[in-house]
């Protein structure tokens, strides 16, 4: 029985140094030390030794338990501790991760070029001027001295409102006369942003809508001298030092004289090539000198007062600037477009 004693002894340290998790080492105690535990059977057998063997064998099964006893407490005490690191270390956050980047956004390929139009208009003077979009047919055409069933208004079909004369402005002029009518007999320099609207058939050269800056400068002796050089001056800003413009006579109902502005082309440089179709030039805006009528529409006495306009679009030059061959692209909010910029 000695024998036994010492065999379930070696076999109990061997099990214990096996026990890897504080549950294992659990189970161990409860199989060993326990009241159905091997060595605790044991000692039930204690009775069927002689006299002499009892006390020889229950000194060595004392020793025996108080031995696993104490290696019992080491292990679990090594066990807790490492279980506990584990833990800490899993449940942990690394703060020295770096965080998951927000995806930012950008500013439209439009906006951009109209923040540009802007800042060169305001360092030569002009100030921002907003002018509604839903417009009447008064000052989208009859005070631009487009009077009812005049060919010009061909160029311009639009939306209109469910009341009669209440339309989507085809271009930024109606605001000239806003702004004559405000500031009038002032001096002017402003300039208009905003969108317009045309209902016409979509293609890769026209939208239904569209962003126009127009300009306006009013005051006395404001001469096509002014207008030509206020003009270069905004397209060398605009598209570098020595870029040669020229002017087209053309024709507008709102201004006499009236011109178209090129300039020389930005891509090919004016050698020739598909943007500017072989000519070098590119057209980027119309212009002319404030006509009497409108002048008078807006509370100037044209006797007194001249003054010069321009309308431009700037998704057409962003068009121009970057190659872009669809203008669709600008409101079809597809991001592989607009990721671009
Ligand atoms: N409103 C004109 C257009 O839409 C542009 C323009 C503005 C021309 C001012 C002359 C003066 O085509």
């Amino acid at each position: 029985m000695l024998a036994e004693l010492e065999n379930l002894h070696a076999q109990a340290v061997e099990t214990l140094e096996k026990a890897n998790t504080t549950a294992v080492l659990e189970d161990w105690h409860r199989d060993t030390l326990g009241r159905r535990g091997s060595i605790y059977l044991l000692t039930r057998q204690i009775g069927q030794l002689s006299a002499e063997e009892r006390p020889v064998f229950g000194q060595r099964l004392n020793a025996a338990k108080d031995e696993l006893e104490a290696a019992y407490e080491q292990r679990l005490a090594i066990l807790k501790a490492a279980e506990l690191k584990h833990k800490m270390a899993s449940t942990a956050i690394d703060v020295t991760l770096p965080g998951r980047s927000q995806w930012r956004g950008r500013l439209h390929p439009a906006t951009r070029t109209l923040r540009e139009i802007y800042r060169i208009w305001g360092d030569m003077g002009f100030q921002v001027y907003r002018s509604r979009d839903v417009e009447t047919d008064e000052y989208n055409f009859e005070l631009l001295n487009i009077p009812q069933h005049h060919p010009a208004r061909d160029m311009w079909d639009t939306f209109h409102t469910t009341t009669p004369g209440v339309i989507l402005r085809t271009h930024t002029s109606p605001g000239q006369i806003h702004a004559m009518r405000e500031y009038a007999p002032e001096p002017i320099r402003v300039i208009l942003p905003g969108m317009c609207y045309r209902y016409e058939q979509i293609t890769a050269r026209s939208e239904i809508q569209f962003h126009q800056v127009e300009g306006l400068a009013v005051g006395k002796n404001i001469s096509l001298a002014d207008l030509k050089g206020t003009l270069t001056d905004f397209a060398r800003r605009m598209f570098g030092a020595n870029r040669k413009v020229r002017f087209r006579a053309n024709y507008f109902p709102f201004t006499e004289p009236s011109a178209e502005m090129d300039v020389e082309c930005i891509l090919c440089g004016g050698e020739g090539c598909q943007v500017c179709k072989y000519a070098g030039w590119l057209e980027i805006l119309g212009c002319g000198m404030v006509h009497p009528t409108v002048l008078r529409n807006g509370g100037y006495d044209p006797a007194v007062y001249s003054g010069f306009a321009f309308g431009m679009g700037p998704e057409r030059i962003t068009m121009l600037k970057y190659g872009i061959q669809d203008i669709r692209y600008f409101w079809s909010n597809d991001l592989r477009f607009l990721e671009q910029f």
